[in-house]
């Protein structure tokens, strides 16, 4: 099951609002491991959320049947794949003006610079080390190596993951990205926090992107620029399409 996240102005105000009791779908509650590093899923229903929890959500930007709760219906990429989630970010806050020419102009720069030797689903490598170490019958113990980019910003209480896996049915890596933000910074229905507290049947988080935490979306458009060349090309054709309609 996936529930979808909904991103929505509401009195000049851009508001995402996270499901939080969707621990298979692609918005999970997640708490840093200590000993491993790893973000485990967390029961969130069963479980109080603390300081240490965050909201990991696999956002994209374009796809053939998008919820209508973050569509932008009139961009579309690639024939037939339409704008939502990160493109719907971007449109709405350069309509309300949380985005100015110059941060457009910036992340145009970022992602004209990005060169075919950089972009991870082409130049990285996932390998197994031989650990030297056999066990009984035979097994010799190998430690896989996978990268993973991080770009953490403890201010605005943020981080951006790019994970590289084996693709699922073709030859070659796939890069997925993550956009992870505390609990600590998402508030409940009521403007309250949501630390302390379990939460309740279908809940959503409510988050509000302004011009102190901007940063936010152009470290996701910058995570895609890298990515893959494909995600490259593909924000880029978005970030053209804004620009014409809002008279950029
Ligand atoms: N395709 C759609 N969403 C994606 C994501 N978050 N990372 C990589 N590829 C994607």
């Amino acid at each position: 099951m996936n529930i979808p996240a909904r991103i929505f102005v509401r009195e000049g105000k851009l508001i995402i609002e996270l499901p939080l009791t969707n621990p298979t779908g692609k918005i999970r509650v997640k708490r840093r491991d200590e000993t491993s590093n790893y973000g485990i899923p967390i029961a969130t229903r069963t479980q109080a959320l603390t300081k240490d929890d965050y909201v990991e959500w696999q956002i994209s930007y374009a796809t053939q049947n998008p919820p209508d709760e973050s569509k932008v219906e009139d961009i579309v990429i690639n024939n037939n794949q339409i704008g939502f989630e990160l493109t719907k970010l971007l449109y709405e806050s350069i309509k309300l003006g949380i985005f100015s020419s110059d941060d457009v102009r910036e992340l145009d720069e970022f992602i004209n610079n990005v060169q075919s030797t950089e972009t991870l689903e082409e130049n990285e490598k996932i390998f197994r080390e031989n650990n030297l170490h056999q066990i009984k019958g035979g097994f010799k113990r190998f430690i896989e190596k996978v990268p993973v980019y991080i770009k953490k910003n403890e201010e605005i209480g943020h981080f951006v993951e790019i994970i590289l896996r084996h693709k699922q049915r073709a030859v070659g890596l796939q890069a997925m990205v993550y956009l992870c933000i505390y609990v600590e910074k998402i508030k409940d229905r009521d403007g309250n926090s949501l630390i302390g507290r379990t939460a309740n049947h279908r809940e959503f988080g409510s988050f509000e992107i302004n011009l102190k935490n901007k940063e936010i979306i152009k470290d996701v458009v910058k995570a895609f620029a890298i990515a893959s060349w494909q995600h490259k090309n593909d924000i880029t054709n978005i970030l053209e399409q804004i620009k014409r309609k809002c008279k950029l």
